[in-house]
């Protein structure tokens, strides 16, 4: 019987994460330079992306290759750079799939958090909360236009499974921590009948409402600025939706969130939880670990957290039928029934 043999353990994964940080720097300065943008209308040199952008060869040459190794550009044999399938779907910034929004933010909110790392840990306190009124309506006002490509297709999944054409009368959605307003542009958008309350912060609100008059769905949507625990949700809702908040909010007031959510909604009336959800013994997926340190440098009590979990306050809120829903978002959707 043949003995497995381990592989060697050797350092060449301490080297490659030593540069970890140098990808989403890379990709920012090239949707920055509009070099997937360029790149769009064909093959091109160095020379001629730098002719189109007004960056400099040396530059451009430095990150175009980067970005060859790291398999968001191919490269012949003359020196022309393509886009790859991926980055022509979704780093060309002009197309409604472009995916580059929270890379755009890298250099300017997200790394500058980061930076801090060593004393967040060592206190277990941000340096300055993204989930406090002042500073986080003011990050978020920059933030939530540019993270809406990423819940639109889930978004409108959830509308194709709620699937509203059979109901009579009015359809009144409750859109919780707005933002841009993706949740409940979708759901408005699949049918007449929906009507849309949004909340966030009064900071954030004038971008929701401005990206529901820009879908022509102004007449269908109110609004109700605040905190999400002091805001007036009204009653009698058939559908909420939480997209990304509850890992800012953290675990105490996630779940009085949810008890506010279920006495908002009518019976039979649906929640819909969008999240960077972890497994239960939280060994993956690495992006939703990471996501955690990234509330750990941003807000006071946040992390991310799994289905299971989630679960278990859906029940503790009220909620009956836990449920996820498949979307092809960053993680599946949390559905729940109020009884
Ligand atoms: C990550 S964004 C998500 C926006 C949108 N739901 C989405 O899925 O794209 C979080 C939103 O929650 C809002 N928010 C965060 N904490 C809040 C709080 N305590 N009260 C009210 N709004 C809050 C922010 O202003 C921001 O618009």
């Amino acid at each position: 019987m043949a003995t497995a043999v381990a592989a060697p353990v050797t350092p060449e994964r301490i080297f490659q994460f030593a540069w970890g940080y140098a990808p989403p720097l890379i990709l920012e300065a090239a949707i920055r330079h509009r070099v997937f943008d360029v790149l769009d209308s064909g093959p091109m040199t160095v020379a001629e992306v730098s002719q189109a952008t007004g960056a400099s060869e040396r530059g451009l040459a430095a990150i175009m290759n980067a970005l060859v190794g790291l398999e968001f550009l191919s490269k012949d044999g003359e020196g022309n750079y393509s886009l790859t399938p991926e980055s022509a779907a979704f780093l060309v910034s002009t197309k409604p799939s472009f995916q580059g929004g929270l890379i755009r933010h890298t250099s300017e909110h997200l790394v500058p958090k980061w930076l801090n790392l060593n004393e967040v840990v060592a206190t277990g306190k941000p340096v300055e909360a993204v989930n406090q009124q002042g500073p986080g309506s003011e990050f978020f006002h920059k933030f939530v236009n540019d993270i809406f490509p990423m819940s639109y297709g889930p978004a409108k999944a959830l509308a194709d499974h709620l699937d509203f054409n059979g109901a009579e009368g009015a359809v009144s959605v409750l859109d919780l921590a707005a933002g841009s307003g993706v949740w409940g542009i979708a759901l408005a958008q699949s049918s007449p009948r929906v009507r849309v309350t949004a909340v966030d912060w009064n900071g954030v609100i004038p971008i929701t409402r401005s990206n529901a008059a820009k879908f022509g769905l102004s007449e269908r949507f109110s609004f109700a600025e605040g905190d999400l625990l002091e805001a007036d949700f009204g009653s009698g809702h058939d559908v909420a939706t939480l997209g990304h908040i509850l890992h800012s909010e953290g675990v105490e007031r996630s779940k009085k969130l949810l008890k506010k959510t279920c006495n908002a909604l009518a019976s039979g009336g649906t929640i819909a939880i969008a999240e960077f959800l972890v497994n239960a013994d939280r060994r993956g997926p690495v992006n939703g670990l990471i996501f955690a340190v990234n509330m750990l440098v941003n807000t006071d009590t946040g992390g991310t957290y799994s289905f299971e979990e989630i679960a278990e306050w859906l029940s503790e809120a009220g909620f009956s039928q836990v449920r996820s829903l498949e979307t092809h978002g960053p993680s599946p959707l949390i559905l729940a029934t109020k009884p």
